[in-house]
């Protein structure tokens, strides 16, 4: 037997600890998280995307009455950026949770929105920073997606 281990890391931050840039970037986040369209779970989320050519793209969750058919804020956000900016690198994404619902105060994207940001990191040569507050908690930031999807199905998965 083998045992295989992957280290991963997390950086936990107060607010007074925030680069100037992120704060921006987060603050935007918090403005997009009060627009979601949430009304099934009140669980508001808010993603904001900042490119290498410096534009920057928000999004909120989108829920549908037909549950599956909604959409994550942060998948929203690098689609929407990917889709105008295909050329141009992400370099963050910082997530708002507006909502203090939930055992843990580290809230980061969902599996399928890991795996969507994890798509774009690979074919870049530059990682993408998360980093994502839960209102009331301190800021937890991941300077690469690697760190919290290790292991990753990527496309050299499917060469050969
Ligand atoms: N949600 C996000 O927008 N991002 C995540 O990473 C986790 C979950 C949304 C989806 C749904 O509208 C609500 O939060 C509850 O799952």
């Amino acid at each position: 037997m083998k045992i295989h281990k992957e280290i991963v890391e997390i950086i936990e931050l107060e607010k007074n600890e925030l680069s100037e840039l992120d704060s921006k970037l987060l603050n935007k986040a918090i403005e997009a998280s009060e627009k979601a369209y949430a009304p099934y779970s009140n669980f508001k989320v808010g993603a904001s995307l900042l490119l290498e050519n410096d534009e920057i793209f928000c999004a909120n969750n989108q829920e549908n009455a037909a549950y599956p058919s909604g959409l994550c804020a942060e998948r929203i956000a690098i689609f929407a950026a990917k889709s105008n900016a295909p050329d141009s690198k992400v370099l963050k994404i910082a997530i708002y949770v507006g909502s203090e619902k939930g055992a843990q105060a580290m809230v980061f994207p969902c599996g399928s929105c890991r795996q969507s940001i994890s798509e774009y990191e690979f074919n870049q040569d530059r990682n993408i920073e998360i980093i994502t507050q839960k209102k009331g908690s301190n800021i937890f930031k991941s300077k690469s997606i690697k760190n919290i999807l290790p292991s990753s199905f990527n496309s050299s998965d499917l060469i050969g």
